[in-house]
């Protein structure tokens, strides 16, 4: 089958209790480690590409690598979706790519003014037959293409339940990722996580059956920080959002968990870990190789903290 949207998974997510996994997909070896596990596990799939994945891999190699995991798992719905599109012309240049979903990010700009470029890109969108994500309050964490708010100011950039109406009413959005205190990256949480369950609660009531996404979803896992941190590498304070939460929220409304930084760091522990055991090895494929098995393992695991294990032909 071709790509699909996510309105089919959202509703049926939505109804059951559980949420898909957006992974993001750089390369062609993060991409077959994450269609192995679903392939595996019968689970729907969105695959996102942000700003930074279109220009290290260009679009035309990530689309191609795409077509081939479509072509050979046509009974998983797999969606394409843009990650933090963050103007009105990306947005358009990905559903003229072929998108099956975006997200238009004007999370930074004043509510009027985020409502007035989220509807420019819906009418674009929709016109296409392509759904559209949008973002109110602010994550934390800044990356190289995805500008949030720093740390000490995420409990005062949450999402404000009053405003999610009006917001999806008026901007005709079809999903809303919501700010609840996860941040990009690594280091989410300085000492114990918290996570604002309250406000998603509070939108998810203001708009029934209406599906929320969470960002910043990555749980960073003591697996791979124990490699990173033992083969050289130094992320001794990394933290992550504990999966109990993670399961928690996918029960709630919230349809859609982004996940990137657990993808990256199983990659590179993995890749660490070869180049100290081997310090002779200079096949990229004994390399990457068992960085895609890592991704895999990974991946399979994570399905079944957001539930959606097995759920592929209910969201056909
Ligand atoms: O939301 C951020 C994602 O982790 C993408 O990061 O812009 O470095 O590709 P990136
Ligand atoms: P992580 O950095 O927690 O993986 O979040 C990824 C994300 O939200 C992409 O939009
Ligand atoms: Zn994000």
């Amino acid at each position: 089958m071709a790509l699909v949207t996510t309105e089919k998974m959202f509703k049926a997510a939505y109804n059951n209790g559980y949420a898909i996994g957006a992974f993001n997909v750089n390369n062609m070896e993060i991409t077959q480690g994450i269609i192995e596990a679903i392939a595996e596990k019968k689970a729907p799939l969105i695959l996102q590409i942000s700003r930074g994945a279109r220009q290290y891999a260009s679009m035309g190699y990530l689309r191609a690598i795409i077509d081939v995991a479509v072509a050979e798992n046509p009974d998983i719905p797999i969606c394409m979706h843009l990650d933090h599109g963050d103007t009105f012309e990306v947005c358009k240049q990905c559903v003229d790519d072929g998108f099956t979903s975006v997200m238009i990010d004007a999370s930074r700009h004043r509510f009027e003014e985020n409502i007035k470029i989220t509807k420019q890109v819906v009418e674009y969108a929709h016109a296409h037959g392509v759904v559209v994500e949008a973002e109110l309050g602010q994550l934390g964490g800044i990356e190289e293409d995805v500008v949030g708010v720093s740390h000490d100011d995420i409990a005062s950039h949450l999402t404000d339940p009053n405003q999610a109406i009006e917001f999806v009413e008026k901007s005709g959005c079809d999903s809303l990722a919501v700010a609840c205190g996860t941040s990009h990256g690594a280091y989410k949480f300085k000492s114990a996580p918290t996570l604002a369950f309250d406000v998603i609660q509070k939108v998810a009531d203001k708009l029934a059956g209406f599906p929320l996404v969470m960002h910043g979803s990555s749980s960073v896992l003591k697996e791979f920080k124990d490699l990173i941190n033992k083969y050289g590498g130094k992320m001794p304070d990394a933290m992550g959002v504990p999966e109990d939460a993670i399961t928690k929220a996918s029960k709630m409304a919230v349809c859609k968990v982004n996940i990137d930084t657990d993808l990256r760091m199983a990659m590179t522990a993995k890749i660490r870990q070869v180049f100290a055991e081997k310090p002779g090895e200079f096949d990229p494929r004994k390399y990457l190789g068992p960085a895609r098995d890592a991704i895999k393992a990974m991946v399979l695991h994570k399905l079944d903290i957001l539930g959606c294990s097995g759920k592929a032909a209910e969201c056909l």
